[in-house]
């Protein structure tokens, strides 16, 4: 860890903080505009990213880490909310775009995008539940998250990066991998590739 920082969490969050501020900017710009289809449009794009990067974590083995993968799986939720708002999660395609992820240190690296991204997702839900009155029963369940057990799930994964994050080479490999899927999110949420569906593969609402 560099001199100046009390944790390497600490560390990271000044590494990624501009590219959290431009996925964040494009989340809202491009999905949280109000409009009920450029939300759904932004699951669509977060199901394509998330899926891939799940499979890939849950192919690791997490057992030295005592990390529990399934438990942070995120992808059913997006599925589910696309269900319940009149989109076929079985026809958008995976973004193959993303960052390697064949050693556990990759792997923290990207949690640290995935797992953070619920603690925004707090403030969402409540925006949601706002402007378009979407609650975790009608299409609102990924940003709800873990909802009152966030804290507590983001404690224990930073639990496990702090282990990780020994010595500066592990700390390289975390960081740069998290950057990469900073990055990978905003490929992916800017595209504009996500699949509108013929009208008959939409899912009756
Ligand atoms: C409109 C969209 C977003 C908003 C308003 C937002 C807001 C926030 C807020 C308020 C926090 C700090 C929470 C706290 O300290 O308790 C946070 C942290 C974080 N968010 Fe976001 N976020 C957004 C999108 C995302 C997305 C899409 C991702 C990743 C895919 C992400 C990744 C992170 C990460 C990694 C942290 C943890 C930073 C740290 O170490 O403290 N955010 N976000």
């Amino acid at each position: 860890m560099s001199d100046g920082f009390k944790t390497f969490r600490l560390q990271l969050r000044a590494e990624t903080h501009v590219l959290h501020g431009t996925l964040e900017t494009a989340l809202t710009t491009r999905g949280l505009t109000g409009k009920r289809d450029d939300y759904v449009d932004l699951l669509a794009s977060m199901l394509r990213i998330y899926r891939p990067l799940e499979a890939a974590l849950a192919r690791l083995d997490w057992s030295s880490e005592r990390l529990d993968i399934s438990s942070r799986r995120k992808s059913d939720w997006l599925a589910t909310d696309l269900l319940r708002l009149g989109r076929d999660p079985s026809v958008i395609a995976d973004w193959h775009d993303i960052p390697c992820l064949d050693s556990n240190l990759q792997g923290i690296g990207a949690l640290y995008v995935l797992e953070g991204a619920s603690l925004g997702g707090q403030v969402i839900s409540k925006w949601l539940l706002d402007r378009l009155d979407i609650d975790t029963e009608n299409g609102g369940r990924f940003f709800s998250s873990y909802g009152s057990q966030v804290s507590v799930m983001w404690r224990s994964y930073l639990d496990v990066l702090e282990r990780a994050a020994v010595g500066e080479q592990n700390g390289k490999v975390i960081s740069s991998t998290a950057c990469q899927t900073f990055e990978a999110f905003h490929h992916c949420l800017t595209s504009d590739a996500v699949q509108h569906p013929p009208h008959e593969l939409r899912v009756a609402s």
